[in-house]
Order: C-alpha cells, then sequence, then structure tokens
C-alpha cells in the first residue's frame, strides 16, 4: 500500500494545493441470471489505491485521503466472502477517513466544498453521474491525463510484475508448441493457457486467439472451437494478467511442427520485421519508427516474392499497427502524440511490436501462400541501455520452433 501511497503523492503534486481528486472503481456485473463476471477494479483506481473491492470511491487531496467502500455484511459475506469494511479501511489502505459507500450523497459535497479544483473524469465511472451533479461546473477538471503518463511510465515495482506476467505467459505458449497436434482442437490448446495461467495465479488478460488454417487470417478471432490439420499453421495470441499487469505474446508455428517452404518464407519477413522493429526501441527515438521500419521489411519482403508491386498498398496484407502501450490494460493508457507529432520513447514505457502477414484465399495469389496468417508479438521495455525484450525467452527463430516442437 506504501507504493499507492506514494503514487497518490506523486500526482497531487501535479495539481494546485487544495485540489481534489475524485476516482471511482466499478460495480460487479450480471453475466446472466444471478451469475456474475469475475470482478475486476479499475486500472486508475487500482494503481493509486491498492484497493480490489468493487463499488469504492476515493477522495483524494493532499490534507486527506477518504474512501467509500461496502460495509461488511454477514449474510453476503457467507455468499460472497469476507469484505473489508469500514472499521478496519483506514489501517489496511492508509487512508485518513472510511466511509460507508451509502454515505456518499452525504459527505462527498462536504469534501467537495472544501476545494475550488475538483478532479474527475466521469467516463464509465461507477455512479458517475452522481458524482457529477454534486461538482459545480466551475471547479471541474480532468485527471485522467495525468494519471495516465504516470501509469505509461512503469515504477520497478510494475515491471517486476509485468517480467512475472511474461514469463507466465511464456511458459503456456511453450507447453502450446509442444502439445499440439493435427486433429486436436484449438480450443484444447486454449486449455493448456488456461491451465497454465491459473496454476500460475494469474488469469487471461484478453481473450485469447488460438487460431488454426485460415482462422489465423482474422485478426480477432476468439472462437477458438476448429480443428487442426497437418498442414495448418496455428497463430497463437495469448498473455496472462499477473496482479493487475498484462503480457501478450503472439507466436505461429506448424501444426506438424514443421514449416512448409511457403509458410517459411512469409515467417522470415515478419521475423525479420519484428526484428528490425525492436532495434527502433530505444530512448529518444521516434515511437513510430518500429511501425515504419516493420512496414518497410514487410513490403520489401513482399515485393521480392511477388505478392506485392511497389505501389501496392501493404494493408491488404498488414492491416494494424506495429504496437500498444502495455501494462495494467492491455492496450495500455498513454498518448502517442503530443501535440499532433509522434512523442519519443522513455525510461520504463512498455510498449508490444506485433507485425504480420495475413494472406486470406484471393485468385490472383498463389495457393501455396493461402491461408498464411503469420503474427510475432512480444513485450519490449524501453531502457537507457536498449529495448528489454521481456517476453524474449519464448522461441522465435524457426530452427528453435521446430526444435522445440519435436522434443
Ligand atoms: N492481444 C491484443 C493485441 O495484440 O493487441
Ligand atoms: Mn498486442
Ligand atoms: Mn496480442
Amino acid at each position: 500500500m506504501m507504493i499507492h501511497k506514494s503514487r497518490r503523492e506523486k500526482l497531487l503534486n501535479q495539481i494546485e494545493d487544495n485540489g481534489l481528486i475524485i476516482l471511482s472503481t466499478n460495480p460487479e456485473n450480471i453475466r446472466n441470471g444471478d451469475v456474475l463476471y469475475p470482478f475486476r477494479p479499475d486500472s486508475d483506481f487500482w494503481y493509486l489505491t491498492g484497493f480490489k473491492e468493487p463499488e469504492c470511491i476515493a477522495v483524494i487531496s493532499k490534507d486527506n485521503y477518504s474512501i467509500f467502500l461496502r460495509e461488511r455484511d454477514p449474510e453476503r459475506e457467507i455468499w460472497d466472502g469476507e469484505r473489508l469494511g469500514v472499521s478496519r479501511a483506514n489501517e489496511a489502505l492508509m487512508s485518513d477517513n472510511a466511509f460507508p459507500i451509502s454515505e456518499l450523497n452525504q459527505k462527498l459535497p462536504q469534501l467537495i466544498s472544501k476545494s475550488e479544483h475538483i478532479y474527475f473524469d466521469i467516463d464509465n465511472t461507477y455512479r458517475g453521474s452522481e458524482i457529477l451533479e454534486m461538482i459545480p461546473k466551475s471547479k471541474l477538471k480532468s485527471i485522467k491525463h495525468l494519471i495516465n503518463e504516470m501509469r505509461l511510465h512503469k515504477d520497478e515495482h510494475e515491471i517486476s510484475l509485468m517480467r512475472h506476467a511474461a514469463s507466465i505467459s511464456v511458459k503456456a505458449h511453450e507447453l502450446a508448441m509442444q502439445k499440439v497436434r493435427s486433429g486436436m482442437f484449438e480450443y484444447e490448446i486454449t486449455s493448456l493457457f488456461d491451465q497454465i495461467f491459473r496454476a500460475n495465479n494469474a488469469e487471461h488478460a484478453y481473450p485469447p486467439i488460438v487460431a488454426g488454417g485460415k482462422n489465423s487470417c482474422i485478426l480477432h478471432y476468439i472462437n477458438n472451437d476448429q480443428e487442426l490439420h497437418e498442414n495448418d499453421l496455428l497463430l497463437i495470441d495469448s498473455g496472462c494478467e499477473y496482479e493487475g499487469y498484462a503480457s501478450d505474446i503472439t507466436r505461429t508455428f506448424p501444426v506438424s511442427g514443421k514449416f512448409s517452404n511457403a509458410q517459411k518464407e512469409i515467417y522470415s519477413i515478419v521475423l525479420e520485421a519484428q526484428k528490425v522493429a525492436i532495434d527502433e526501441m530505444y530512448v529518444g527515438n521516434n515511437i513510430r519508427a518500429p511501425h515504419f521500419e516493420a512496414s518497410r521489411v514487410i513490403k520489401e519482403g513482399l515485393i521480392s516474392i511477388g505478392l506485392m508491386k511497389p505501389n501496392d498498398d501493404i494493408r491488404k496484407f498488414y492491416m494494424h499497427g506495429t504496437g500498444h502501450w502495455l501494462g495494467m490494460d492491455v492496450h495500455d493508457v498513454g498518448d502517442y502524440n503530443i501535440e499532433d507529432s509522434p512523442r519519443r520513447f522513455e525510461e520504463g514505457m512498455v510498449m508490444t511490436v506485433e507485425p504480420g502477414i495475413y494472406i486470406r484465399g484471393d485468385a490472383k495469389i498463389d495457393t501455396k501462400f493461402h491461408n498464411i496468417g503469420i503474427r510475432i508479438e512480444d513485450d519490449v521495455l524501453i531502457t537507457k541501455n536498449g529495448p528489454e525484450v521481456l517476453t524474449g525467452s519464448l522461441v522465435k527463430e524457426i530452427d528453435d520452433i521446430e526444435s522445440i516442437m519435436t522434443k
């Protein structure tokens, strides 16, 4: 909780002395009937409070930190488990005041009245419209951008959690490479990720993509219910979240354990694109440079094997970006531009690097290339010594993949 306190202090130091920040986490969501989705706290709220219960509001200023939370409820706790409750909150959360969430309407206006600058963002916010009504329009400001910038620059604690998340995901991808056989179904491979993630107290950071054959060309394929065939490639985009931090890995490999020549040709272009992109990820460089370089290599490669002409649009085969910020959210917060220009890499930023080539069936394209969808994705921490690939222990060279698969 100390780390969250120092984050609150750092945030408060960036606003007026008597500024007041209101943060809210989400309630639980109904899946169907009486069944709820597993609860996952709001990322900003978790980042600044360390508290993981639903239906809470934090009110933060330089001289007071108040938390509104659910009261203890012996009847509900029999069903849903123990709640922290009001009387234990100050000690556990390092807050000054703890109030039942049921007193929000009564207490929050008093707290608000003490400040001229109220920082609050309504988007997706629990009890957002009620809170907004309590804030005089002239006092209202947005805090989101300052929090985003803090979350974009990962501290040591966050980096160690991200390394751990990455290492769990690496294990799961390795297992998938070892276990896959033709005749299996995509969901059987998905279950290996479920198992490794849960066995390490982690969960999926996003719905996994386990895409065999032509499904590898569907960017957000999540049905994962088709049979895998001997000559198929299998594209797996899966990463776990550990203690609120995501990893995001894609590997593509042949179900048979041996790449065909056509698969090798395309794979080699994507791999080369990924490596040149990673080389661009250093402090001070333009954050768009990895995409420019990956796109250049992909275009040159596709021209050299006759799949593209110099004036063709690369987006026919490569229609997404090369990376995104990674952190508590898989597509993490943080601006990509500053005043309309791409920003520069700084220490502590984490970005994915995920070039791909997707070739759907097309009468004009040699059939040996049909249904080849290849993406290679790693997670890269920017350090003062250059890029550190957090997921770098997972094989991606053709020989290394073939060798791990046939062991
Ligand atoms: N897994 C989501 C992405 O790669 O962006
Ligand atoms: Mn990604
Ligand atoms: Mn991904």
